[in-house]
């Protein structure tokens, strides 16, 4: 499968940088502050208006990270200046580190790929298909364009799931593909540390975006384009410190949609406005999904 250049116009019309970055300050400083933690009653009446929101919105967008696949067991993310599974970022997930040491590299990838052979979607990511299913048949038609959910998680587990309009913004640890030719191949089997590509024999690297790679071009330009026409937007799990991806969240609020965070901490779109529902994603997504069907948590 051949790959476009991976250059996106989207990107630059929603004012969001290009290639893969940290940016622990974010946001205009302009927002209104997200809502404090709440209380039972606060929650409750929270979880309504979310769940309002959600059966009236007819474009709705979510933007994922690590934190929703935590309650799967697998690690999320330490932040820009922590280790991610014991390494350091710049050892095991820029292109300067693949160069120097792609050995090292990929027994880190390959250790991460075999650790997904363990785990299973959990209740937040089967939450996610029941709103698919509910938009995209509420909205007759094909329903495209109903409900897109866009992963920075390279862990395949949505799609596991069900879910079956996924971004995946940051490629995916079950697919390979050639450091010279287009050989592209998914795969979920072992690979040895120093896997080669069977059409031209030039090393093999995760289909991953690293820091300071772009995003693929025509997944980034849907995921923006959902974005700037959505009236709901979810961002579930993410420490949204990433970018270009955590811009999204800035193009929604732009777009006039109602900001929705699921996260048990407060993060950098925290400070950006819209509403706050605390906690793990596996259980409030559910919650939602609750109120939706008209049943009272
Ligand atoms: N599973 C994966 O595919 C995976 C895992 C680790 C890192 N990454 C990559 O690392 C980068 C990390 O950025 P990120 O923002 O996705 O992750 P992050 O680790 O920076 O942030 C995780 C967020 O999830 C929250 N969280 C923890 N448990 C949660 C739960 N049960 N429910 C809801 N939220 C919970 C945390 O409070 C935190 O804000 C991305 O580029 C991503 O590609 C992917
Ligand atoms: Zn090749």
């Amino acid at each position: 499968m051949a790959r476009k250049p991976a250059r996106f116009s989207g990107g630059a019309r929603l004012g969001v940088s290009g290639a893969l970055v940290f940016r622990s300050r974010a946001g205009t400083g302009d927002a209104a502050i997200m809502h404090p933690p709440l209380d039972t009653d606060e929650y409750d009446v929270a979880l309504e208006q979310v769940a309002n929101s959600l059966s009236k919105a007819r474009r709705v967008v979510a933007l994922t990270g690590a934190g929703v696949s935590a309650e799967s067991g697998l690690a999320t993310f330490r932040g820009a200046d922590g280790l991610w599974e014991g390494h350091r970022i710049e050892d095991v997930a820029t292109p300067s580190a693949f160069q120097r040491d792609p050995a090292l590299v990929w027994r880190f990838y390959n250790a991460r790929r075999a650790n997904l052979r363990t785990v299973q979607p959990n209740p937040g990511h089967r939450a996610f298909v029941e709103l698919e299913d509910r938009l995209v048949k509420r909205s007759g038609g094909d329903g495209a364009g109903a409900f897109t959910l866009a992963t920075q998680n390279v862990d395949g587990l949505h799609r596991a799931a069900g879910s079956r309009r996924v971004l995946e913004l940051h490629g995916s640890l079950q697919r390979v593909r050639c450091t010279r030719c287009s050989h592209l191949a998914a795969t979920d089997e072992a690979l040895p540390d120093l896997p080669h590509c069977p059409q031209c024999g030039h090393l093999l690297r995760p289909d991953v975006v690293w820091f300071h790679e772009m995003l693929p071009a025509e997944i980034w330009r849907e995921a923006a384009q959902a974005t700037a026409i959505c009236e709901c937007f979810l961002v579930v799990g993410t420490s949204a410190i990433v970018y270009p991806a955590a811009g999204l969240i800035d193009a929604a609020r732009a777009a006039g949609a109602m900001v929705v965070e699921i996260n048990p901490e407060a993060t950098s779109a925290s400070r950006r406005g819209g509403l706050a529902l605390r906690g793990r994603s596996g259980e409030i997504l559910p919650q939602l999904m609750q109120r939706l069907r008209g049943e009272k948590t």
